[in-house]
């Protein structure tokens, strides 16, 4: 087991690049078994998602498309509330399968908001391909497809996903080390 330090913090090795791999083979051959024929569009939102879609594509092997949007939050001062905007989506999905491809689903907030947009743009059918799943923390009720890895609720960086910006490139998994982070 490895330690590294992001922003003054622990972390210690949770999730190897091998298991991941591995995680990741299971998931495309069920994506590849139920998307035959669909000729579906794969949805990554960046930027968390960016090494899980470049390995799961890898390993896809039916008939699609590949594209990326980005997920916008911004304060709306009317309701004082956290929109959610999809950005960079230039594609007609009317009618389309649309697999939606994240870093990680923990309460559920950014994939439900994303479901429904692309559910108002016409989608015909939407299913969701996320590495991790925290399911303790998740409050919502749309289905998580395929879920690669399913974790309890830690604080992990790497393989794309950051703490405060830093650790996205990192190959392994790491988790916050509660235990070593007294302060
Ligand atoms: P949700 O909207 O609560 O499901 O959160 C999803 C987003 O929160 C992800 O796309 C990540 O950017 C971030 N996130 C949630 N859990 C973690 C974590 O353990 N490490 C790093 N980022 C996380
Ligand atoms: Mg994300």
């Amino acid at each position: 087991m490895s330690s590294i330090v992001i922003h003054g913090h622990t972390f210690k090795t949770k999730i190897s690049s091998s298991e991941i791999q591995k995680a990741i083979g299971e998931v495309a051959k069920q994506i590849n078994k139920d998307m035959k024929g669909k000729k579906p569009l794969f949805l990554a939102v960046l930027n968390g998602s960016f090494m899980f879609a470049a390995d799961l594509m890898k390993k896809v092997n039916v008939e699609c498309e590949i594209s990326f949007v980005k997920v916008s939050s911004y304060e709306d001062k009317t309701s004082s509330g956290n929109v959610k905007q999809l950005i960079g989506l230039n594609e007609d999905i009317k009618g389309r399968t649309v697999v939606i491809v994240e870093d990680i689903v923990d309460t559920g907030n950014t994939i439900e908001n994303v479901w429904e947009q692309l559910k108002s743009l016409g989608a015909a059918e939407i299913k969701i391909a996320t590495l991790l799943f925290k399911p303790n923390a998740y409050t919502k009720t749309v289905p998580i497809e395929y879920a690669a890895i399913v974790i309890p609720n830690d604080f992990i960086v790497g393989y794309g996903l950051d703490y405060k910006g830093l650790g996205r490139n990192l190959e392994d998994i790491y988790v916050l080390d509660y235990e070593n982070d007294k302060k």
